[in-house]
């Protein structure tokens, strides 16, 4: 099949790997900054950044390219038993796009991702209980699992198919035939994209958005509210205090 064709071809759209590698670092710098207080304002920016990049991502899956269309990889359980018994076999089929076992675990991450960043906003505006700040955590800790094996499942496809996926959520080409290939990079989308996050953390480094962080809180600490104290929310402030 397409295996035969030594084409190299464009499958991931521009939109689609930035989303990729920003929602891999902002995960990365949350879960980095999580146990910390002072880097909590940083932990707060990352996790919105990581709730506005999958908030874009879903209107990606209708609006992108072929193969980031949720309908291109939304496999039915069946599809995805087969490729794994393919892949146990050690000839796993060979899809341009998600393949069916990690099309579960991209959905598996998106819907994580809302989960984490949603119940990380509630408790930290003190919405809910302790048990959200449990469930919080219960969330990010399954993500990173899930993450782990999305890793370990691009190493082992990667080894099988001999072509090196993640380089290919890099430079956006794979294997397969020409009918394969998408025809646009939607650099603008990407452009929109890339601009909004990096506006985003201007803003917030320039303290503009510190209503996200603190402004509740000072309204909250003015009249004796139960909210964290705002020096313990303002991260950036703390950390100037410690650099002098
Ligand atoms: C070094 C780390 C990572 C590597 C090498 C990697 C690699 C990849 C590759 C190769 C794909 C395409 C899979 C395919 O061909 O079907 C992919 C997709 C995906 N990965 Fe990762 N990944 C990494 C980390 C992460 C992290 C940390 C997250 C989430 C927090 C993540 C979330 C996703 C998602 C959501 C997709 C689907 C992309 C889309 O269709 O928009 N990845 N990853």
């Amino acid at each position: 099949m397409s295996e035969l064709i030594q084409n190299r071809i464009l499958v991931w759209d521009l939109p689609t790997r930035w989303f990729h590698w920003l929602l891999a670092a902002s995960f990365a710098g949350a879960w980095l900054t999580s146990e910390s207080e002072r880097y909590s304002a940083l932990h707060v920016m990352l996790g919105y950044t990581l709730l506005g990049l999958i908030a874009f991502r879903l209107v990606w899956g209708l609006a992108g390219t072929r193969y980031a269309r949720f309908k291109d990889f939304a496999y039915s359980p069946a599809r995805v038993v087969q490729y794994v018994k393919s892949l146990v076999a050690g000839k796993p089929e060979h899809y341009l796009g998600h393949n069916p076992a990690g099309a579960l675990a991209v959905f598996l991450l998106l819907g994580l991702g809302i989960a984490t960043g949603v119940s990380g906003w509630l408790t930290y505006n003190e919405i809910g209980g302790e048990w959200l700040e449990e469930a919080h955590e219960l969330f990010a800790n399954a993500m990173l699992v899930v993450v782990g094996v999305h890793i370990a499942g691009v190493v082992v496809s990667s080894f099988l198919h001999r072509e090196n996926l993640a380089r290919a959520m890099v430079t956006g080409y794979k294997q397969g035939g020409p009918d394969g290939s998408i025809n646009k990079k939607r650099g603008i989308a990407a452009l929109l994209l890339i601009a909004a996050v990096a506006g985003f953390w201007g803003l917030w480094f320039n303290g503009k958005l510190d209503s996200l962080v603190s402004g509740q809180a000072s309204a909250q600490t003015e009249d004796g509210g139960g909210h964290r104290d705002e020096e313990d929310r303002r991260g950036r402030k703390d950390r100037h205090d410690d650099d002098d």
